[in-house]
């Protein structure tokens, strides 16, 4: 598609605005309701997004042939209250549908947590592919699911993308639209979106990370398994017991610890009088969550995240999602977290764009953008179709 026009309901830090831009477009409208995102999405592309979609009148927008829409996601995530159309923010999608109704807009692009396909039995999905259908829109007959990872972005982001093109006629024909040569999550790898030399000191981390990570090594170098398919929680090696009321998994990652410990004892005890039985360590400290199988060996090579259910290693393939709030991810190699710059690679934001100058605001903001790649290969297709 040559040049086209662009609307950018939700837009947040205009994750549809780099994708359609690198495609062409040129955005004619923009919302959203975030003071610290609107300020963003002004340093970026000078236009004021400070409108609620709620309470704008669909006349009121501008003439457009693409309408791009990540419709907030917190009702349909996992992590939400699961309530789906009922939550008033579900009901978003209906605000969509209004614009749609007047607009007749061409072509369409929404996107949401992977979670909107399986939430309410798959009633949700049903009610908005029936809804746009009604509407005259040919879609995918079931939702696409895309994830960074699969077009080289080491970020493991899978969401679902609901692609339409405006089409009455057909509005019953099913759009074939797939995708080829999709890499695994394997054959990535996170150096491609790091620095390599120094950055800034504020993102390396502090002595006593350092310390309990170098200490849970020595302890992964020591013990004789290499796979751990449980969590390490270090104080039911011998001290205490489970409960009787916990549940029986729980029970079972206990009983899998002792084990441990007795296969180990040797060095296990050994290890736990060097670190004072781990006294000066916060509890969440004490557990250890190896997800890297046999690929590495020291937790140095891995990826590693300070969760409240312990420190978690994956293998340096690929980042787990970046959503709001979280972990920030510490690359073992360089001792340090990921970069705000880094954060926005990962989301295949250019090294141009102009993050938010607070870091807890600009990871935010890209933990709730869409992967600009991921827009962008599957707009492609839609405008290729
Ligand atoms: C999942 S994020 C979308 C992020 C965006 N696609 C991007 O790339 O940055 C949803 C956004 O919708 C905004 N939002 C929620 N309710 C809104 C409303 N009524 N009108 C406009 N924006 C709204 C939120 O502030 C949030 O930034």
């Amino acid at each position: 598609m040559k040049k086209f026009k662009f609307i950018d309901l939700f837009s947040g830090i205009g994750g549809f605005h780099q994708a359609m831009e690198n495609l062409g477009g040129e955005c004619v409208f923009a919302s959203e309701i975030d003071s610290h995102c609107i300020e963003t999405y002004y340093n970026n592309y000078k236009i004021d997004a400070n409108h609620n979609v709620r309470g704008v009148a669909a006349e009121d927008i501008p003439v457009h042939d693409v309408l791009c829409a990540g419709f907030p996601c917190q009702a349909f995530s996992k992590a939400g209250y699961q309530k789906g159309m009922s939550d008033t923010r579900g009901t978003l999608f209906f605000e969509i549908e209004r614009i749609l109704k007047h607009h007749k807009t061409k072509y369409i692009i929404l996107e949401n947590v992977r979670n909107l396909v399986s939430h309410d039995q798959g009633n949700t999905w049903k009610t908005i592919h029936s809804h746009l259908k009604a509407l005259g829109y040919r879609l995918t007959p079931v939702p696409i699911i895309i994830s960074p990872h699969q077009f080289g972005i080491p970020q493991l982001r899978e969401r679902v993308v609901i692609l339409g093109i405006y089409d009455p006629e057909n509005a019953n024909k099913d759009l074939q639209i797939t995708f080829d040569n999709l890499l695994g999550k394997d054959e990535n790898s996170i150096y491609t979106v790091l620095d390599d030399g120094k950055v800034d000191d504020k993102y390396y981390i502090s002595e006593k990370e350092e310390y309990v990570i170098n200490a849970w090594d020595e302890f992964y170098k020591g013990i004789k398994e290499t796979v751990i398919g449980f969590p390490i929680w270090a104080e039911y090696f011998k001290d205490k017991d489970a409960e009787e009321d916990f549940p029986e998994w729980k029970k079972e990652f206990i009983r899998k610890n002792k084990s441990l410990y007795q296969l180990n004892k040797k060095f296990i005890d050994s290890w736990l009088k060097k670190y004072n039985n781990l006294n000066d360590f916060t509890p969440t400290h004490r557990k250890m969550e190896w997800q890297a199988g046999n690929k590495i060996n020291s937790l140095w090579e891995g990826v590693i995240q300070f969760r409240p259910s312990g420190i978690r290693v994956k293998t340096p393939t690929c980042f787990p999602a970046l959503v709001a709030m979280v972990q920030i991810p510490i690359i073992g190699k360089y001792k340090r977290r990921l970069t705000v710059r880094e954060a926005a690679r990962l989301q295949s934001f250019p090294n141009s764009f102009k993050p938010d100058a607070d870091d807890h605001q600009a990871y935010k903001q890209f933990g709730n953008a869409v992967n600009v790649m991921v827009i962008e290969q599957a707009a492609r297709k839609l405008f290729d179709y």
